[in-house]
């Protein structure tokens, strides 16, 4: 038995699809039941899915009685968390500790998550900071932990990816930052084929590999591909400095009851280099990716995300 935390999310679905076209049974926890039917679509009927919030260690001991290895798939900085909380990273660090306690009681060893490529204790950005000490208190928790750090991940429902295209199509005229911040990307069936190749790969336990592509070619760069990889003329966005949209996302929070200072954060990180070494884990788990043009054009197969099998 597999068990998924984030099911209903972008990476979290396209995984759980994956893993449900296999032999072996998987488990859920999401805090939307319909949501989760809605996401996994055919595949919702070949996965045991329960209910509840990865705070409550109830609901991740039922998570994971009986499993063999854990795949975690959250962010606390644009979903809603309860009030007891606190603000995103608070979300983040006590729901990671509660995992971790619930995994030792059900003798779980093995943890796979993603987190965010290149990211250092040292980042100006808070949440990359704070996704660092967090890496690094997983990988300290002794238990068999992978964590596969990826840039812009591309695919239909991947927030980052979806602002671009809307650039791109004319829907939004906004580029956020100046549009020369240098991205490492990866296709969404390649996370998802590098999540499921690593479960039962030892080489990679006990480490943070970053993953994606070798090249990073500037915000700008991409849009101009992607136009030209979709039929559209290169876009003449309008370029706002990051800080007048951050003006506005303590506003959207309160509005959208978010974790305070999480949206913020988020935006900024928009603005940031996502640059890794994506080499070592070249070593470990043979994979040929696809490049830009092709992440794009399998982002844009209907009915498929963004090339996963089903
Ligand atoms: N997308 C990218 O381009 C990208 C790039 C690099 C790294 N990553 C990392 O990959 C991971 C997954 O990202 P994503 O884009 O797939 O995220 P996402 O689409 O925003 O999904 C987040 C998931 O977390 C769940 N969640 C949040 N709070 C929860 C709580 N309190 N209890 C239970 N579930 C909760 C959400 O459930 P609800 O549906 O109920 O809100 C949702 O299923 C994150 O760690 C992210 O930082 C993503």
């Amino acid at each position: 038995m597999i068990a998924v935390l984030g099911a209903t999310g972008f990476i979290g679905a396209a995984l759980t699809q994956q893993l449900a076209s296999g032999d072996e049974p998987v488990r859920v926890l999401v805090r939307d039941r319909g949501k989760a039917e809605d996401r996994l679509g055919r595949f919702a009927d070949r996965v045991e899915i329960i209910t509840g919030d990865m705070h409550d260690p109830a609901a991740l001991d039922a998570l994971l009685d009986g499993v063999r290895a854990v795949f975690v798939l959250v962010q606390t900085v644009t979903a809603r968390q309860p009030s007891t909380a606190g603000g995103y990273a608070d979300a983040e660090r006590q729901a990671m500790q509660a995992l971790v306690a619930a995994a030792r009681r059900a003798k779980v060893r093995r943890v796979l998550t993603v987190g965010l490529i290149g990211a250092s204790p040292s980042a100006a950005n808070p949440w990359v900071r704070s996704r660092a000490e967090l890496t690094q208190a997983l990988l300290d928790s002794g238990l068999d932990v992978t964590v596969l750090r990826a840039g812009l991940v591309v695919g239909i429902g991947g927030t980052g990816y979806d602002w671009l295209l809307a650039v791109v199509r004319g829907e939004s005229s906004v580029v956020l930052g100046g549009g020369g911040q240098r991205w490492s990307y990866i296709a969404l069936s390649d996370v998802v084929g590098y999540l499921v190749d690593a479960i039962d790969e030892p080489s990679t336990f006990g480490k943070a590999l970053d993953v994606g592509s070798l090249e990073t070619p500037t915000y700008s760069e991409l849009l101009s591909r992607t136009a030209v990889a979709i039929g559209r003329r290169p876009p003449r966005p309008l370029r706002l400095p990051l800080r007048l949209v951050v003006a506005l996302a303590p506003l959207i929070e309160r509005l959208g009851r978010l974790p305070k200072g999480g949206l913020r954060t988020a935006i900024l990180h928009l603005g940031d280099d996502l640059i890794g070494d994506p080499l070592p884990v070249r070593a470990l788990l043979a994979r040929d990716l696809l490049d830009w043009e092709q992440a794009v054009a399998a982002a844009a197969v209907p009915g498929r995300l963004a090339g996963v099998a089903g």
